[in-house]
Formats: C-alpha cells, sequence, structure tokens
C-alpha cells in the first residue's frame, strides 16, 4: 500500500513514519511536507534512503499536486500545531488546517481511499470535572482549536455525505524526541541546559494529559490499519499533570542528569502573564480505543520524561541549528516577552 503522510517532517509525523516503517516494510511511505519553520528533514535522516521512502515538498493546499500524486491511502499529520502563534496570527492555522484537509478530503473522495485525519483533544474545549468521550461537544477555544475543531466537522461531513472512508483521531498532549522546542517540555529542557528563564503561563496549575509520541504513533497506526470507518477515536496517555508539577519534575531530572544545582534551575522558573483564553484543563477518555481496538499506552511517565530528556541533551546540535536562527524562530507575544533569542 501506498501510504501519502502529510506533515511527515514536523513532531508526530516523523516519528510515525519511522514507527511504520519498521512494523510495516510492506508498506510504502510517500512524506509530502511544506517544510514550514516546524518541518525539519533532520528528523528523518536515518530513513531517508529506505528504498519504502519518498520525500516530496510540497503544500496539502495545492490541488494540481495532490491530484497529480498516487496514492492508496491519506494519513493526514500537516498542520499549523502550536497554540500561542494561532493567537499572533491565525491567517496560516485556517489556511492549511481546514483549507489544506479539505483539499486532502476531497483527494480522497475522488481516489475511493481511507483517510486518517490526526486531530487533537484542544476541540472538546476546556473540562472542570470528568473528561471528554467521542461524543463530548466541540467548543474550541484558540484559533488553532477551532482550525482544527472545523477540520474534523469536514471529515465527519465527508463520511456522512458521501461516505467517505475516513477515521477521525483525538490526542492529548505529546512528548519526546523531535519536538520543536517551542512546546512546554523540550522548551524546559534546553532554556535549563541554557540557563534561560523558564516561562510558566498563568499560575502554572492548568492541567494536561500526556503521552508518549510512540504510544500515540502506536495507537494511530492500529486506528488505521483496524479502525472503522466514520468513527472518531480518542488518544490519551491516563496522565493528567499541572504545568508546574512538569516543570520541577523536568528540572529534578536535568540537574541529576547534568551535575547542575536543582535550587539553581528552580530559580529559572518565571511566571509570565497568562496565554489568552488559556484552557484551565484537559481530560480525554481513551476507553474506547481500548476496549474496540485493543491498544493502550505503555510508556511510564517518568521513563518517557527521563528518555526524551537524556536525547535532547545527547541531541543538542539538533536543537541548537532550530534556536540559532538557522530556522527562523523568535517572537513576542501580547501577553508578555518570551524566548528571547
Ligand atoms: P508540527 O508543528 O511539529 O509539524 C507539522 C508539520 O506539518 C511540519 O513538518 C510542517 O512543515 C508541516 N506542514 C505545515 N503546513 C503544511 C502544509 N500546508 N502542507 C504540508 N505540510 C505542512 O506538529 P506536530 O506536533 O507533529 O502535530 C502533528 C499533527 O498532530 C497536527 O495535526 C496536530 O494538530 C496533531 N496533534 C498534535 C499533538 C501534540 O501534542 N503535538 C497532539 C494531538 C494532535
Ligand atoms: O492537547 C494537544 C495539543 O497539545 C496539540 O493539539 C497541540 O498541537 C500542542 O501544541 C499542544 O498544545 P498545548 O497548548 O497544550 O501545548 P504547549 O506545549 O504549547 O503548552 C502546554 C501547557 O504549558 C499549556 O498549558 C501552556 C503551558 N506553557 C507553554 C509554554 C510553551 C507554559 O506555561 N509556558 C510555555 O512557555
Amino acid at each position: 500500500m501506498r501510504i501519502l503522510v502529510t506533515g511527515g517532517a514536523g513532531f508526530i509525523g516523523s516519528n510515525f513514519i519511522r514507527h511504520e516503517l519498521s512494523a510495516h516494510p510492506e508498506h510504502q511511505i510517500i512524506n509530502l511536507d511544506k517544510l514550514t519553520y516546524a518541518g525539519n528533514l533532520e528528523n528523518l535522516r536515518n530513513i531517508e534512503n529506505l528504498p519504502n521512502y519518498k520525500f516530496i515538498k510540497g503544500d496539502i493546499c495545492d490541488k494540481q499536486l495532490i491530484k497529480s500524486m498516487e496514492f492508496d491511502a491519506i494519513i493526514n499529520f500537516a498542520a499549523e500545531s502550536h497554540v500561542d502563534r494561532s493567537i499572533l496570527d491565525s491567517s496560516p492555522f485556517l489556511q492549511t488546517n481546514i483549507i489544506g484537509t479539505q483539499n486532502l478530503l476531497e483527494a480522497s473522495r475522488k481516489k475511493g481511499c481511507r483517510i486518517l485525519h490526526v486531530s487533537t483533544d484542544e476541540v472538546y474545549g476546556s473540562i472542570a470535572t470528568g473528561s471528554f468521550t467521542e461524543n463530548s461537544p466541540l467548543q474550541p477555544n484558540s484559533p488553532y482549536s477551532a482550525s482544527k475543531a472545523s477540520s474534523d466537522m469536514l471529515a465527519k461531513a465527508y463520511f456522512e455525505t458521501y461516505g467517505l472512508d475516513v477515521i477521525i483521531t483525538r490526542c492529548s498532549n505529546n512528548y519526546g524526541p523531535y519536538q520543536f522546542p517551542e512546546k512546554l517540555i523540550p522548551l524546559v529542557i534546553y532554556h535549563a541546559v541554557e540557563g534561560k528563564p523558564i516561562p510558566v503561563y498563568g499560575d502554572g496549575k492548568n492541567v494536561r494529559d500526556w503521552i508518549h509520541v510512540m504510544d500515540h504513533c502506536k495507537a494511530l497506526d492500529i486506528a488505521f490499519e483496524e479502525g472503522k470507518s466514520g468513527e472518531i477515536y480518542n488518544i490519551g496517555g491516563n496522565n493528567e499533570q499541572e504545568n508546574i508539577y512538569i516543570v520541577r519534575m523536568l528540572l529534578k531530572k536535568v540537574a541529576e542528569k547534568t551535575g547542575r544545582k536543582e535550587d539553581e534551575l528552580s530559580g529559572l522558573i518565571t511566571f509570565v502573564k497568562d496565554r489568552p483564553g488559556h484552557d484551565r484543563r484537559y481530560s480525554i477518555d481513551p476507553s474506547k480505543m481500548e476496549k474496540v481496538l485493543g491498544w493502550k499506552p505503555e510508556t511510564s511517565f517518568d521513563k518517557g520524561l527521563s528518555d526524551t530528556i537524556d536525547w535532547y541533551l545527547e541531541n543538542k546540535p539538533w536543537w541548537s541549528r532550530i534556536i540559532s536562527g538557522e530556522y527562523v524562530y523568535y517572537y513576542k507575544t501580547q501577553y508578555g516577552e518570551r524566548d528571547k533569542q
């Protein structure tokens, strides 16, 4: 089977391609990626010469390009993915996440092929108690999550209207190797290493459910191979944590691994103005994935974080190139200056 993987040069997509090529060497992967600031071919160096892997630089919004490509299924990771950026400028989010997805849905419709649309728990909005099931209403609160919710609704509409073979997955916060260092966990690790202030938004008590990226990739593989057309599958780590707890846990581990003093690293924590519209708590109920498709997360948070820190410590050249400006990446937010480079 020839699978068109979009956004495969990003964090989750590149981990997924590596997993897929080893779990299903019979598949061919065509990785279509626009190589925005978040796309990085270095993420795929160790598999780029495999005969069943091919990279194409291109935009999922490009109708002619998608039409000219040959494939038997699509897995759509391509997106603008960072909430803070969507608050500063939502336009690329609407373009890629909505129009780009619609273009891929059309392509699947014309070819009559399966499409797995990779989405997020953020489409459900914030929840004070209990957990989101697949039937929870969509109540997105950021331009990013609103764009993802729109694409989910389009995907569902294509199933209802055209009987498209579509699967939607909604996962919680991923962490692991190759995550772009604007996201909380890699940002804390590299700021600790570099002795930079660590910005904690608001009171630091917002709750996220964290899952190791490899557990997410395995769930996607199963949903793609065995999922039922038109279904939505929640994916989560059963691992809710307050941000400040994660920051402190990371600093403790970085101190142990580098011989630095934990107190010194804790002194880098800087509470800053809150993210506007900051969702207080996400909580995902992944029991459908567990009961129906027999998947469950395997990586403990303690081990997963430890391995992730090791990866960032061992791969400083990877993130140094990113933060050095080879990939343009610095900006001010309206809620306080952060990440001065
Ligand atoms: P990422 O920002 O690391 O990677 C996104 C990739 O998409 C990049 O390689 C980028 O170059 C590419 N891209 C962007 N616009 C494109 C376009 N128009 N055409 C082709 N390629 C384009 O994102 P990620 O964290 O790997 O997330 C991947 C997907 O998973 C996204 O759809 C995101 O919404 C979803 N998701 C992410 C998380 C998370 O915690 N990171 C959790 C749940 C769901
Ligand atoms: O829930 C899934 C989502 O997780 C994905 O759909 C998104 O693509 C992904 O970016 C992530 O969104 P979050 O906004 O939850 O992730 P982020 O790493 O940006 O922030 C995690 C939490 O940490 C959030 O409550 C904001 C807070 N934070 C983040 C940064 C970058 C800080 O306190 N300081 C920071 O510097």
